[in-house]
């Protein structure tokens, strides 16, 4: 049990990456708070966890409403007595070419996949402060390293999410709280589904293992980082991407 006692909050975890990590995290003694603006797919997984044994809860948010963030920590701290762990897993695409992108698809992918960083880490920074520790897991990904073509939104706020990791791996540390993020390559989620076949099949070919990530080799890595046997890790990017980075 490498999370007994602990509690966490994964964002985006109805489905994909989230759902794993929260069953992952849920199996090794934390109590999960499964955040979510799909409330179906959040308490199924919920639901799961129950049903193999697990604590967790459902609660549904949209991670780009910053009250509902301030909210949504409260009453985990109501819940549960305490907050350690927030995984910003929530993530979403509006993929398009830099002269076709609206500046709608800009606006709500900026809006969540890095404002909704912001919004979680800040209040849930607050609650760990106040007892002594806890630790921030970011969701980046490899286009946040490299870019890609046909993803300006996402690209921008993947690269700046590594930038409010490394801040607040210095800003946090004196305070008990270490921040690192995961730098997945191409998962085989619902959000690379909507990717055209040819385009995953060069990716996959790029990549030195020649297959396409599973939810629960990202889940891994979340438990890794949320757990004691990281204490000294601290501001890492952790690529976990089969050796795609390489290519
Ligand atoms: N590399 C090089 N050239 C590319 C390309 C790529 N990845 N994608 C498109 N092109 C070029 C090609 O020349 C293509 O012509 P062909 O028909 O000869 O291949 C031309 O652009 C036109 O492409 P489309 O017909 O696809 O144009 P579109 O306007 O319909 O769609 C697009 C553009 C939305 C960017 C689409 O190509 C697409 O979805 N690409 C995939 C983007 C992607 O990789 N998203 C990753 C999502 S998963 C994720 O984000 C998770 C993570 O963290 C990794």
């Amino acid at each position: 049990m490498r999370l007994e006692g602990k509690v966490a909050i994964i964002t985006g975890s109805a489905q994909g990456i989230g759902e794993e990590a929260a069953k992952i995290f849920a199996r090794e003694g934390a109590k999960v708070v499964v955040a979510d603006y799909s409330a179906e797919g959040g308490e199924k997984t919920v639901e799961d966890i129950k049903n193999a044994g697990g604590e967790a809860m459902f609660y549904k948010i949209d991670v780009s409403d910053y009250s509902a963030c301030e909210e949504m920590i409260d009453r985990t701290v109501e819940e549960y007595g305490k907050l350690d762990i927030l995984v910003n897993n929530a993530g979403i695409t509006a993929d398009g070419f830099l002269v076709k992108m609206s500046e709608e698809a800009w606006d709500k992918v900026i809006d969540v996949n890095l404002k909704g960083v912001f919004n979680c880490a800040k209040h849930a920074a607050k609650a760990m402060m106040k007892q002594g520790g806890g630790a921030i897991i970011n969701a980046t990904s490899i286009v946040g390293l490299y870019g890609n073509v046909g993803q300006t939104n996402y690209a921008a706020a993947k690269f700046g999410v590594i930038g409010l990791t490394k801040t607040w791996a210095k800003e946090l540390a004196s305070r008990g709280i270490r921040v690192n993020a995961v730098a997945p390559g191409f998962i085989q989620t619902p959000m690379t589904d909507a990717v055209p076949e040819k385009i995953l099949g060069k990716m996959e070919a790029k990549t030195p293992l020649k297959r396409l990530g599973k939810p629960e080799d990202i889940a891994n890595a979340y438990l890794y980082l949320a757990s004691d046997e990281s204490s000294y890790v601290n501001g890492e990017i952790l690529s976990v991407d089969g050796g795609l980075v390489l290519g």
